[in-house]
């Protein structure tokens, strides 16, 4: 939520900025704005809207000329998106960029008006610049500890004093910032894809460090003043990654990246035909004998969960509960020391998704992360990690990283069965095997493209429609419709097939679309007689199957059929399609598929 970035080197860096922030925009894009030192000035350009009104603004206004400067692009939290909202937001001698939430701003704020300060926007963050200026006393580093000391929340500051001219500084509380380290010259950035351009090493800034970027070089301290020496790191994502390379939209070209991403995630995690997880520092002896298993994770994450949840009760007959984070963080949920928690996130930074973390580590659960993004906190906290390896994942709409996602459910199901004993190695090797010949039937499913082309074609004018499925069709389904919603703006429903006399067929009216998962062998009986009942009531129903399957014309009016494959692995095909029919129903609207309204990639508040 909100990207920062800063720079501080030889090359004039409003460009720079910019460039760098085009790469966040995913993070945040109702306004944008950068703050340059121009000799002894601190200059600020920001507008409402996408970037590109910040460069017609900066065109008209003029580009300031400097060689540090920090820029934001932001998903507004407090206050509406707006020119005075935008940041860099100014306290005095303080400019700041910020991403996150200060949770006693209004506190804060009273406490400031009563020592006569005043306020142009509604944020969070002019307040944290006020603060910020409030204690400053010719010594930014101070001001800094202490305004940490006083705020609460999760967030990340960038920040220019105006006596510092050519410095920027850095510090952050739960939301990531990393500091960028190049040729002469240095960044900070939420997210390391920013910067891969100018350079690849760069140091992970920890809670209530604070970063000095000067042209005499980068050092980071903690609160008390004591410089630190830490590892750097080194990004090895292709820069290609964070490129759209011809595709018309990140969400396509991460649809289509989807059988390198699954071959890439599972070939190091097997040897000899069986799941190993060794190279993740997992043994089978560490997932044998748990109690009860939770998966716990948001949106589409949770959905790989669920997945998950159908996989491992078949397979190691553990009984799995599925929680949203929000809802698991605050339901004193039961969980013990005989419990193994699985976080799944592609960012490694939601916040409710950590605080599920925290809060399963202090109940002495066992905690295993499944995370794309390198080093970030949840990755970091977790008493178990297994990597995703699908690269960077740019459009909001997720769709690689679910893959995966799901990918690394399959062996850790097969991991965990094999370790309970509920299934032996041969059982194992062969599901390992059907395993491995994944990423070519999911070529095939994306090569289905003009099919799914076609289904959203006959969805476009809908206001709203039904997904249905039963079993791992269910689970799938769920995220079919939610990625339906996120970037068509198409209201949708999913339900499980045999739930829908249960109310919700009263909805359906003449030309209504419904979506049905029909891969599930033994229950496609059912799930057809489900088809046939919201046909019969005028439904258009549109079937995504698995080879073999037939459905006859009185319970489907097209039908989108899948390469064969076991059952238990027909989510990482049958999703496809899905995906794609949200993509080409969004294009077809004219959307703006990557940075659909209202959402950003990275939920870092709650
Ligand atoms: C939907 C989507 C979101 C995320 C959710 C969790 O396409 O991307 O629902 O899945 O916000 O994010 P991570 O995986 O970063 O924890």
């Amino acid at each position: 939520m909100c990207g920062i970035v800063g720079y501080v080197g030889k090359h004039s860096c409003a460009e720079i900025l910019l460039g760098t922030l085009e790469k966040l925009e995913y993070r945040g894009y109702d306004s944008a704005g950068i703050a340059v030192f121009d000799h002894d000035n601190i200059e600020v350009r920001k507008a409402q809207g996408r970037l590109k009104n910040l460069r017609e603004r900066m065109e008209k206004d003029g580009v300031p000329s400097g060689v540090a400067g920090i820029g934001h692009t932001r998903w507004a939290t407090h206050g509406e998106p707006s020119d005075i909202n935008s940041h860099p937001h100014n306290g005095g001698n303080v400019t700041i960029v910020h991403n996150g939430i200060i949770e006693n701003y209004k506190e804060i704020k009273n406490f400031l008006i009563g020592k006569g300060r005043h306020f142009v926007s509604q944020t969070d963050t002019e307040v944290a610049a006020q603060l910020l200026d409030y204690y400053y006393n010719g010594d930014p580093i101070e001001a800094i500890v202490e305004t940490m000391h006083n705020v609460r929340g999760s967030f990340a500051l960038g920040i220019m004093f105006k006596d510092f001219p050519g410095t920027v500084f850095a510090v952050r509380k739960e939301s990531p910032l990393i500091v960028g380290i190049g040729a002469e010259e240095s960044f900070i950035a939420s997210d390391v894809t920013a910067i891969l351009n100018y350079t690849r090493d760069y140091y992970l800034l920890e809670p209530n460090e604070i970063a000095v970027l000067s042209p005499y070089g980068t050092n980071i301290y903690d609160l008390h003043y004591n410089k630190l020496s830490k590892p750097l790191m080194h990004a090895d994502w292709d820069e290609n990654a964070a490129e759209k390379q011809g595709y018309a939209h990140f969400m396509l070209k991460e649809i289509h990246e989807q059988p390198e991403a699954v071959k890439t995630t599972i070939r190091s995690r097997i040897t000899d035909g069986l799941p190993d997880l060794e190279e993740c520092g997992i043994t089978l002896e560490m997932l044998r004998g748990f109690r009860n298993i939770h998966v716990v994770a948001c949106g589409t994450a949770m959905h790989a969960g669920l997945v998950g949840k159908y996989i491992i009760e078949e397979l190691a007959r553990v009984p799995v509960n599925v929680d949203i984070a929000s809802e698991f963080r605050y339901r004193d949920p039961l969980v013990t020391k005989d419990d193994l928690v699985i976080i799944i996130s592609q960012s490694g930074e939601t916040a409710d998704s950590l605080a599920a973390l925290r809060l399963s580590k202090e109940l002495g659960a066992k905690t295993l992360a499944i995370v794309n993004a390198k080093g970030s906190s949840i990755a970091r906290e977790a008493d178990m990690l297994i990597y995703t390896l699908a690269g960077p994942e740019i459009a909001v709409a997720s769709t690689k990283a679910y893959m995966v996602q799901i990918s690394v459910m399959y062996l850790l199901a097969f991991s965990i069965a094999l370790a309970n004993g509920a299934i032996n190695e041969d059982k194992c090797r062969e599901l390992t095997a059907e395993l491995v010949k994944m990423p070519e039937r999911i070529e095939k499913a994306v090569q289905l493209e003009e099919n799914s082309q076609y289904a959203a074609s006959t969805l476009v004018n809908a206001e709203s429609l039904l997904y249905i499925g039963r079993g791992l069709d269910y689970a799938l389904s769920m995220e079919g419709s939610l990625k339906l919603k996120e970037i068509s703006y198409i209201h949708s429903e999913s339900y499980a097939a045999g739930e829908l006399k249960h109310g919700t067929i009263s909805l359906i009216t003449e030309g209504m679309p419904a979506i049905a998962v029909v891969t599930q062998k033994r229950l496609v009986e059912k799930t057809v007689s489900n088809m046939k009942e919201m046909k019969a009531r005028g439904a258009y129903v549109i079937a995504v199957c698995a080879e073999g399957i037939s459905i006859e014309s009185d319970a489907a009016d097209y039908i989108i059929s899948l390469d064969e494959c076991p059952d238990i692995l027909a989510p990482m095909t049958a999703v496809v399609p899905l995906q794609l029919i949200a993509y080409y129903t969004s294009v077809l609207k004219g959307n703006d598929v990557d940075k659909p309204r209202n959402l950003a990639k990275s939920v870092t508040v709650e």
